[in-house]
């Protein structure tokens, strides 16, 4: 599909029928679980919106503020000539900040919503008329190929807002390994990824006095009634949202107030008083502690920006031996 001459749409169809199947089968693990990808309905994409604009949540901010204030260095780092991957583009807010510096020869955002990945890029395009854009709807944790015939040499990754969080170190070293081959040897990665600090500082993050965050927590439940039929009652959920230290993550889950049953798509699910569902683990890190990480995928640490409250780190590393 073509749109403008230099915007170009690519749709690898993201699965995304095993959803009932998903949902199901983390209601039913010993310790409940829904992967916090299904946070991200219309509903919960725009609280998220408003979580990122919350005093608590001083990461997007941060970065914005970073990416703002070190894009010219980040530019130099980069390079030029360069193709220009983005993993979750979202509203692709972030990459307005660095293209004026990086002036890529073709920018390539990748997510999972064709509707606002389409919207996005068809703004994007407005501003940056010199910009060629491949969009592609894509589960960037999936499989997907390249386009053909793309410009550029230097192939640079784009992952911010910390993102990498959401994984696991076992999943998070797999899918650098996958964004390693993508860009291939000398390419780079530039990455954001939220420090381990204060306690209080992370958890207020997660647990703001407008509630937004457990409004948000809250929608998986009114989307599985939504979409699935289910027999939540919300109010009878608790959001919480703790530092787990031993992890280095903030956990958030669901607990219920007191026992109690919920159908769901034609099935039953237990939960016992105070039984949670595990909603989202965002893990932090250490400088040290995500460059031993990238390591393990093949990326090696070239230069590493924080603000002047290390709250926030933007990682840039280059693929070798991939
Ligand atoms: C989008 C995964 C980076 O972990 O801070 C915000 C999601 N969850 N508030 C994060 C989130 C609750 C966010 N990430």
């Amino acid at each position: 599909m073509t749109n403008l001459p230099l915007i170009h749409f690519h749709d690898f169809h993201p699965a995304l029928s095993d959803f009932r199947a998903d949902i199901l089968a983390g209601l039913k693990a010993e310790q409940k679980f829904i992967s916090p990808k299904y946070f991200y309905d219309p509903q919960g994409s725009m609280l998220f919106d408003r979580i990122c604009e919350l005093p608590e949540y001083y990461l997007t901010r941060t970065e914005i503020a970073m990416l703002m204030q070190c894009g010219d260095q980040i530019a130099a780092s980069i390079g030029s000539d360069t193709i220009l991957f983005e993993l979750g583009s979202g509203s692709s807010t972030k990459i307005r900040l660095l293209l004026d510096a990086i002036r890529p020869k073709c920018y390539i955002p990748m997510d999972i919503s064709k509707n606002h990945l389409f919207q996005s890029v068809n703004l994007l395009a407005k501003d940056y008329p010199w910009l060629e854009i491949h969009a592609i709807c894509v589960d960037y944790a999936g499989s997907w190929n390249l386009p053909p015939g793309l410009r550029g040499k230097n192939r640079i990754a784009f992952f911010p807002g910390s993102s990498i969080g959401n994984l696991s170190s076992e999943e998070a070293v797999s899918l650098l390994r996958r964004v390693a081959r993508l860009v291939g040897n000398d390419g780079g990665l530039l990455i954001g990824v939220d420090l381990i600090k204060d306690i209080g500082v992370l958890e207020a993050a997660y647990n703001d006095q407008q509630k937004v965050t457990e409004a948000f927590n809250k929608n998986l439940l009114l989307r599985l009634n939504r979409e699935l039929g289910a027999s939540f009652q919300v109010d009878r959920f608790q959001h919480r949202a703790f530092y787990n230290r031993d992890l280095d993550r903030i956990e958030m889950h669901l607990a219920s107030e007191g026992e109690q049953v919920i159908s769901i798509a034609g099935e039953l699910i237990h939960f016992k008083a105070g039984e949670t569902i595990h909603t989202e683990n965002s893990h932090k890190y250490s400088i040290a502690g995500f460059q031993r990480l990238a390591l393990r995928a093949g990326f090696h640490p070239v230069k590493v920006w924080t603000d002047p409250d290390d709250l926030f780190s933007i990682h840039f590393l280059q693929a070798q031996g991939v």
